[in-house]
C-alpha cells in the first residue's frame, strides 16, 4: 500500500512537472526576448534546465519502480508476435499480473 502511495505521488509530480516544462518551453518559444509575463528569459531557461533535469531522473525513477509490469507488457508483445491466434486487445493473463501492493 506504501508503495502504491509512492507510485501515485511520482506519478503527479511527473505530470505536475511536465505541465511546467510544457508552459515554460512555449513561453521560451514565442517570447524572444526580454521579459515574458514579466519573468526574465533567463530565469525561464534556468527554471525549464533544472524542471528538465528533474524530470529525466524522475522517469527513470519511475521506470525502475514499475519495472516489472513494463517487463510483463514487453513479454505480452513479443508472445503476440509469436502466436498467431492471439486477437489484438487480449490482456495479459491475471497469472501473469503483477500482484496487487
Ligand atoms: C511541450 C513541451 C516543451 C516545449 C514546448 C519546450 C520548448 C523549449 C524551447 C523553445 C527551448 C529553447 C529555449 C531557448 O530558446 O533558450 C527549450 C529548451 C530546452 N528544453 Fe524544452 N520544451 C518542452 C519540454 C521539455 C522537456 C519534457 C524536457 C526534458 C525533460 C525539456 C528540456 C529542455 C532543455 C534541457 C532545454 C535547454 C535549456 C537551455 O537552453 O538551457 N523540454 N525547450
Amino acid at each position: 500500500m506504501k508503495r502504491l502511495s509512492i507510485k501515485a505521488v511520482l506519478s503527479t509530480l511527473l505530470l505536475l512537472l511536465f505541465s511546467y516544462l510544457a508552459f515554460s518551453g512555449t513561453l521560451l518559444y514565442f517570447g524572444k526576448t526580454g521579459l515574458v509575463m514579466g519573468i526574465t528569459r533567463n530565469t525561464l531557461r534556468e527554471t525549464h534546465f533544472w524542471v528538465a533535469l528533474l524530470e529525466t531522473l524522475l522517469i527513470l525513477v519511475h521506470l525502475l519502480i514499475n519495472r516489472r509490469l513494463f517487463l510483463q507488457e514487453w513479454k505480452h508483445l513479443a508472445a503476440r508476435g509469436r502466436s498467431p491466434n492471439t486477437r489484438s486487445g487480449d490482456s495479459i493473463p491475471a497469472s501473469q499480473e503483477a500482484p496487487h501492493e
